[in-house]
């Protein structure tokens, strides 16, 4: 089958996304030290490699680096919302990638961009929620001998995964790159945290100060969005169901209640669960006139936007990326960025420094793959403990931030059990 070149917004944005992609690279110095080394000993010649992720500055630094490893690489977008046209458009024309990616592609062109993506058939592929494996293991089964492995790189594709290799249907071995300590510490928290609490004010530009945000999900990212929200001046709510974590969350100086009750209260709400429907009909129904609703989750069902239409007498744009419900009482429900990654969508997804470390995973997970080609059995692995560390010692090293080393004396002591008091 011909394979199409690329589908995208347009080539003439090539130029813009070149200097975006450029200015990312910057503050992502972990990732260049590994292009570099990529560059000199081409680990990944020959290997193709299907990516579905959000066609971000920082995914195109990846997209270099593991071109520059040899690695023939073909990109579509891991959500409909995410794409920077302008950085489609250059990968296509200053770096010869394959992409197939349009800012706003409806749900039919999203599959297709996906199966455009697969046509090239890969050996490797690299997910951010899961989508690839599944359409290869439910539609593209005649590419699996040819797979030896592929990434994963959030919690929902990680928790997709798991399902799969427990159901025994996963036909080849995936590192889950989310779990690296270097990928969802920072990632996670410090990404999504900056980046929801970006997405919002862009969208809506109001002051959060004084206002109240609940944050559904106190995970690792609903923590990082929480602890931003706190930090522009809002009081925080946060909506839980783990025990252990809502303790947490207390303990962390947050008021915990039930979503009911967080619904009357709160001005800004986010979902970052990576569940369904935690904004419903019953939540909507008691929600303060103007509130704002929006998702930082993978996916657009943590609001229940289908129980939002039905409620909804009328519905607007309020201004991009705001649609304005107007519910019982003629209170006004506003939902940002169709329910979808506000992170992503109203905003341009993580700052580069995170995704430095988190794209270091995935470019040394795929190259450690390779490197235990056949060896591997299929299931769902954690990157490897001295990658996540070296990964670490990079970064605080092009910090310019240096600590200390145990002295022999003090690793016999922690590996002995005879001292005591
Ligand atoms: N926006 C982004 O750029 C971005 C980045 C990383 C991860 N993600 C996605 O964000 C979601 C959360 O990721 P995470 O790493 O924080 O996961 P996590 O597992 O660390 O945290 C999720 C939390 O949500 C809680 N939860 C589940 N159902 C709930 C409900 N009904 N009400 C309240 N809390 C509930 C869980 O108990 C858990 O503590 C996932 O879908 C993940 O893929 C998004």
């Amino acid at each position: 089958m011909a394979v199409k070149d690329y589908d995208i917004r347009d080539l003439d944005l090539a130029e813009m996304g070149r200097g975006r992609i450029d200015w990312a690279a910057q503050e992502m110095p972990v990732l260049r030290q590994i292009a570099e080394r990529f560059a000199r000993e081409k680990p990944l010649e020959g290997v193709r490699i299907a990516a579905c992720l959000h066609v971000t500055t920082e995914t195109a630094n990846l997209m270099r680096a593991l071109k520059a490893g040899g690695a023939e690489v073909a990109l579509c977008a891991s959500n409909p919302l995410s794409t920077q046209d302008d950085v489609a458009a250059s990968l296509v024309a200053h770096d010869g990638i394959p992409v197939y990616a349009i800012k706003g592609e409806d749900t039919k062109t999203y599959y297709a961009h996906l199966e455009a993506t697969l046509a090239h058939e890969p050996h490797f592929t690299m997910d951010d929620g899961c989508d690839l494996v599944s359409l290869i293991h439910k539609e593209r089964r005649d590419l699996l001998p040819g797979i030896f492995g592929g990434t994963e790189e959030t919690t929902t594709g990680v928790i997709r995964l798991r399902a799969m290799a427990a159901d025994k249907v996963l036909a080849y071995p995936v590192i889950a790159v989310n779990d690296a300590h270097t990928k969802h510490m920072f990632d996670n928290r410090y990404g999504t945290g900056q980046s929801t609490l970006d997405a919002i004010i862009r969208a809506t530009n109001i002051l959060l100060a004084g206002k109240t945000v609940v944050v559904a999900g106190y995970g690792w990212c609903g923590r990082g969005v929480a602890s931003r929200a706190r930090g522009m001046g809002a009081h925080v709510v946060v909506t839980e169901v783990n025990p252990l974590k809502a303790l947490e969350a207390t303990m962390d100086g947050y008021m915990v209640m039930p979503m009911l009750e967080a619904a009357r209260v709160g001005d800004i709400f986010i979902t970052v669960t990576g569940n369904i429907n935690v904004l419903d009909a019953q939540h909507f129904a008691v929600m303060k006139d103007g509130a704002i609703i929006c998702n930082s989750g993978h996916f657009n069902v943590e609001i229940n936007i289908p129980a939002l239409e039905t409620a909804a007498r009328e519905k607007r744009v309020g201004r991009p990326f705001i649609e304005q419900y107007t519910v019982e009482g003629g209170r006004s429900i506003n939902l940002l960025a169709e329910g979808r990654l506000v992170n992503l969508a109203a905003a341009e997804g993580h700052p580069s420094a995170v995704m430095d470390m988190s794209f270091a995973n995935q470019a040394l997970s795929a190259e450690h793959m390779l490197k235990h080609k056949g060896q591997m059995e299929v299931g769902v692995y954690p990157v490897p403990e001295a990658i996540d560390q070296e990964i670490a010692r990079l970064k605080l090293e092009a910090m310019g931030v240096r600590i200390d080393k145990l002295t022999p004396e003090q690793e016999r002591y922690l590996a002995s059990w005879q001292e005591g008091t």
